[in-house]
Order: structure tokens, then C-alpha cells, then sequence
């Protein structure tokens, strides 16, 4: 079973995103166990504040490593993590390789950034994998965390219904998915093509894959590079 222990400053936010659909039936299911750990809760200080200003004077504040170490550090005395995950956005972008290899992981820590981000030091000696879900800047990590454990939990098998649906999604063959009808065959004379309904699954399955590369080609030609 996959557990994953999110660190964050806002464990409600986070909270409401797991309790619903999909993945809180995941999590009923006992598929996945997703914790949250508020990060104020390893504040050194009275106030609860995990950030401070930063060296050499900058604008923002920056999540302390003390805090943030102490709770690494007491979620280690517990298990064993695969992983130790920093959100950020000058961290190498999220993919579906990716996902697919940390949906087969045991134990996984997602650190939420936030402010202008953590101690550099931690990123040195207690990350071990930095992602970022896009080349924009969110207000913080919770966000791309979501996004991260959306597409991993999904991926476990007997989350979705039907498997084959997981492993048909675009870019799990490096390709985006073809389009998709369903009835009635004919709306306001816009018609599903004729091959989808034949009935004929070898000349379905060739269609298919030809509207996939066609999309790929029009829409994600990087895609294609990275393929050949
Ligand atoms: N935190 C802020 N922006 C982010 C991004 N694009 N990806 C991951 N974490 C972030």
C-alpha cells in the first residue's frame, strides 16, 4: 500500500481536496493512506511561525530548516521513505513517467512549500526529488501536491473502475489520447465517424492510434521528439 505524509501549513485545505470522489474512496478502501502534518505544529517559536527572514536581505520570508527537520526527522523514526518530495517551481516539471514510478513507491513525504521557499540547506541534505507541476508560480506547494497525489493514487490499481482506463490515457504511450464520442451517433448532423461504428476492432484500434498521433503531432509535436 502506498502511504504518503504531506507537510503543510494548511492541513484543511488539503484535507477537503482528499475527502472527496475518487480519492477518499481510494482512501476507504485502505488502497492508499494519505496523513497530514501541520508544519506550524514543529514552530520553535511561541507563535507557531515556521519562516524567516532571509540572509543578505531579500523580499519574502523563508521556511526554516529546524521546524521543518524535526518533522522529517520524527516521521523517519517510523518508516522508511522512498522518497522525500520538495514542491517548488524551479524544480524539474511533474510528468507521467514520473507518476506512474511513485504510484509504485511504499512511503512518500510531499513538503508544500510556501514564502519564498525553504533553507537551501534542506534542499541539500534532506530532499531527495524536487517537482514542480508547471512553469508558473502558485502560492504555495499544497496545490501541486494535490496534483502530484491526484495523478499517482489513480494510477494504483482498483482506484479507478475499469484499468484499462489508466493505462489508455494520454502520455502513458507518449502520445495523447484520440477523441472520444459517445451516443447518439448523429447530433444536429455532426456525426461520430463511421469507423467507430463498424464493429471492426483491429480497424478501430488502427484509427485510434492514427487520431492519437495526428493529435500529438498538431498539438504536442515535443511529445514526438521525444519519442523517435
Ligand atoms: N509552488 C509554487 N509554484 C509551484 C509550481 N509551479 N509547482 C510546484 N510547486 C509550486
Amino acid at each position: 500500500m502506498l502511504h504518503i505524509d504531506i507537510l503543510t501549513l494548511f492541513p484543511e485545505m488539503m484535507d477537503m481536496f482528499f475527502s472527496e470522489s475518487i480519492i477518499m474512496r481510494a482512501r476507504k478502501k485502505g488502497l492508499v493512506e494519505v496523513c497530514f502534518h501541520n508544519l506550524h505544529d514543529y514552530s520553535l517559536s511561541r507563535y507557531g511561525s515556521v519562516d524567516d527572514y532571509p540572509y543578505g536581505g531579500n523580499a519574502g520570508m523563508v521556511m526554516a530548516i529546524e521546524p521543518l527537520a524535526n518533522c522529517i526527522e520524527a516521521l523517519q523514526r517510523e518508516r522508511h521513505y522512498d522518497d522525500i518530495i520538495y514542491t517548488a517551481p524551479d524544480a524539474p516539471t511533474f510528468s507521467q513517467p514520473l507518476a506512474n514510478h511513485l504510484s509504485l513507491q511504499h512511503n512518500l513525504i510531499i513538503l508544500c512549500g510556501h514564502y519564498k521557499g525553504v533553507d537551501e540547506r534542506l534542499r541539500e541534505h534532506f530532499i531527495t526529488r524536487e517537482i514542480s507541476i508547471g512553469d508558473y508560480v502558485l502560492t504555495g506547494g499544497e496545490l501541486a501536491a494535490a496534483v502530484i497525489c491526484d495523478a499517482v493514487i489513480r494510477l494504483i490499481p482498483g482506484v479507478i473502475g475499469d484499468e484499462q482506463s489508466a493505462l489508455s490515457d494520454s502520455f502513458q504511450d507518449g502520445l495523447l489520447a484520440p477523441p472520444e464520442y459517445t451516443r447518439p451517433a448523429n447530433f444536429r448532423g455532426w456525426k461520430v465517424p463511421d469507423v467507430l461504428l463498424s464493429g471492426n476492432h483491429s480497424k478501430i484500434e488502427q484509427w485510434r492510434y492514427e487520431q492519437a498521433l495526428l493529435r500529438t503531432k498538431q498539438r504536442r509535436p515535443d511529445l514526438l521528439e521525444n519519442i523517435e
